[in-house]
């Protein structure tokens, strides 16, 4: 199967009071844009809301993907996908039945994905592989940008591309947490095809070369690919 390759600059780690700007200045090397936010409670940090979802919609073209790191996904995610949100992923720690929740994102048109923690094991998200447009999985612990990557995580992804292909599902996996240069590649080699970073693009000092490296990688992988 031909992996499609796609780069989420997470724009945690943007310059928020040019947040515009920046978004625009890496667009080019970008599939889709994540977005984290946090509740304060799921995680300790309180982050951005549905504002400045419908903000960004404003300014780019390119899907939003919203990661809500909160404790009440069912609560928050149709305000979400009424800010502009293309798509949204939810932690399965906080919300143990995402069934439910996974109709309603379908109902809202929004993609739906499951985000895991690095502790929680891929069989938890398993049975939900199937229904999902994307498995988010953790290569950090949720809360903060610019956090190491965590190189334990590795087999879960190489476990999870293959639950996939076996299966023969559609379901993209996606890296958030650490990922640069340096830490893509084993990622990708695991079986990651989307690539979500913050630090590693916009903490650079020249966000939109960052990206295009990061989106060089990814091109290398395409033309790798039989
Ligand atoms: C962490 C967030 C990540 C974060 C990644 O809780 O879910 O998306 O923005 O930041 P970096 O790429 O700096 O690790
Ligand atoms: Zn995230």
């Amino acid at each position: 199967v031909r992996l499609a390759y796609k780069l989420a600059p997470s724009v945690l780690a943007a310059d928020f009071a040019r947040l515009g700007e920046q978004v625009k200045t890496v667009e080019p090397f970008a599939d889709l844009f994540h977005v984290d936010v946090m509740d304060g409670h799921f995680v300790p940090p309180i982050t951005i809301g549905p504002v400045v979802v419908k903000a960004l919609r404003r300014v780019t073209t390119r899907p939003l993907e919203c990661h809500l790191m909160v404790t009440e996904p069912d609560r928050q995610l149709p305000q979400f996908a009424e800010a502009g949100a293309d798509a949204v992923v939810w932690h399965l720690e906080a919300s143990p039945d995402p069934r439910p929740l996974l109709r309603r994102a379908r109902e809202l048109g929004l993609r739906a994905g499951l985000a895991i923690n690095p502790e929680t094991p891929l069989a938890a998200a398993r049975p939900y592989l199937p229904e999902v447009d994307v498995l988010n999985v953790m290569t950090v612990n949720p809360g903060w940008a610019g956090q190491a990557f965590l190189a334990e995580v590795l087999p879960k992804i190489r476990e999870a591309r293959a639950a996939v292909e076996e299966a023969g599902l559609a379901c993209d996996i996606a890296v958030d947490g650490g990922v640069s240069l340096e830490t893509a590649p084993a990622c990708l080699d695991a079986g990651a095809n989307v690539l979500g970073a913050a630090t590693a693009i916009f903490g650079q000092p020249d966000p939109a070369a960052a990206a295009a490296a990061l989106r060089a990688l990814l091109e290398e992988r395409v033309a790798r690919t039989p």
